[in-house]
């Protein structure tokens, strides 16, 4: 029997909510197949900062790098600046185990009314591919003068022919894959990016040559946010930057209904590291420990999880469970328009695997 060993991080807030629905479902599911999964927690969060002074051990990567996955909630807490919960746990995680590809379904799912008028299941239905790696979440730059009047802060994007080429050609895959449009939207921004962004574009140009069938188009940044809210059913798997990427998937999420639906995987397609999997939201101070935290998102990035250690079947099983209690609407969380708490919901998914 399969065992897959999964490090899990809850992190802050929500997170600790969601991911215990995640464990829930997946340890349900592996029941109903011959695999198991092994689940090892980690504390490592801004609670576990205030005590040590760093997000996580100096070995924490190590350690991590034994494992088949990582299962994580999200980090964030109003009392620490995000760039320290981001640059002391997130980000060394992509990086280290080069998750270069950050993918990232939207779809409107039956069920779900979007914010947007006029729009049907299905009618949104992308995959967002963020470059995970460098661009500009590289955490290069300095500062200058620090407190004083002249403070001076220098961010320096990076973009690199290997690191623009690898995720594009991974978006072009995936659009040949889902054998949907056949469609791939680059987006960019080299107006006004006139270095960096150019080298994206040329990646882009390079790499579309070995994908006749595939057709293509380039968007600004700032067109691309418009008709992702104007014509969300042009697009079918986009590609974009680190920041661009992360940006427009917020945009992804919410008319698809609801932040607490958006899954999310940074993946080393190559699979020389574990992956790493959590969800689009953050920790979500504003509603943290009311158990009204919708954990679908957390439970589809399972889904994604289960899919990428090779457990087609139950991905799907997952999927469909969810997709089953959206289409009753009756247990659902308030950010759905229902009544129902995180646990009852993590149950009901339970309940409805294999249905
Ligand atoms: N991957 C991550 O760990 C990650 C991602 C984004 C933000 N953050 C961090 O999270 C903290 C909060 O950030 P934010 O408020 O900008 O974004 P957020 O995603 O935490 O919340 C945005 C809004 O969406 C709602 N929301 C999010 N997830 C939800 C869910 N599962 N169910 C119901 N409603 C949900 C929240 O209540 C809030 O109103 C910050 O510290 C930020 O840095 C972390």
């Amino acid at each position: 029997m399969d065992n897959h060993r999964v490090a899990v991080i809850r992190g802050d807030g929500i997170g600790i909510e969601v991911v215990e629905e995640g464990m829930k479902v997946l340890k349900a599911v592996s029941k109903q197949y011959d695999f198991d999964f092994t689940f090892d927690e980690f504390p490592w969060s801004s609670d576990y900062y205030k005590d040590h002074g760093e997000m996580m051990p100096s070995d924490a990567l190590d350690t991590l790098s034994g494992y088949d996955a990582i299962f994580l909630g999200a980090v964030g807490h109003p009392d620490i600046q995000d760039h320290i919960t981001l640059n002391g746990l997130l980000l060394p995680i992509r990086r280290t185990f080069d998750q270069y590809i950050c993918e990232r379904p939207n779809i409107l799912y039956p069920g779900i009314t979007s914010p947007l008028s006029g729009k049907s299941p299905f009618d949104i239905d992308m995959v967002v591919i963020r470059e995970n790696t460098e661009g500009e979440y590289a955490n290069v730059g300095g500062f200058q003068y620090s407190d004083f009047p002249e403070e001076i802060g220098i961010q320096t994007g990076i973009f690199t022919r290997k690191g623009c080429e690898r995720a594009i050609r991974y978006a072009f895959e995936l659009a040949r894959r889902r054998n949907k449009k056949n469609h791939l939207t680059s987006v960019t921004k080299s107006n006004a990016q006139g270095y960096g962004l150019v080298v994206w574009d040329r990646a882009f140009d390079r790499v579309r040559q070995d994908y006749p069938d595939i057709q293509t188009r380039s968007l600004l940044v700032d067109a691309a946010s418009m008709d992702f809210i104007r014509k969300p059913e042009s697009f079918d798997v986009v590609v974009g930057s680190n920041l661009f990427g992360d940006i427009l998937t917020d945009i992804g999420a919410i008319i698809t209904g609801s932040m607490g639906l958006a899954s999310s995987a940074n993946l080393d397609p190559e699979r020389r590291y574990p992956s790493m999997f959590e969800p689009v939201h953050g920790s979500a101070p504003d509603i943290m420990g009311q158990g009204i935290a919708n954990p679908m998102a957390q439970i589809l990035t399972g889904a994604m999880m289960a899919r990428h250690l090779g457990e087609n079947s139950a991905a799907e099983d997952i999927e469909s469970s969810v997709l089953s209690l959206l289409e009753e609407g009756e247990i659902l969380t308030p950010d759905l328009g229902g009544t129902s708490s995180t646990q009852v919901v993590g149950d009901a998914v339970v309940r409805s695997l294999g249905h």
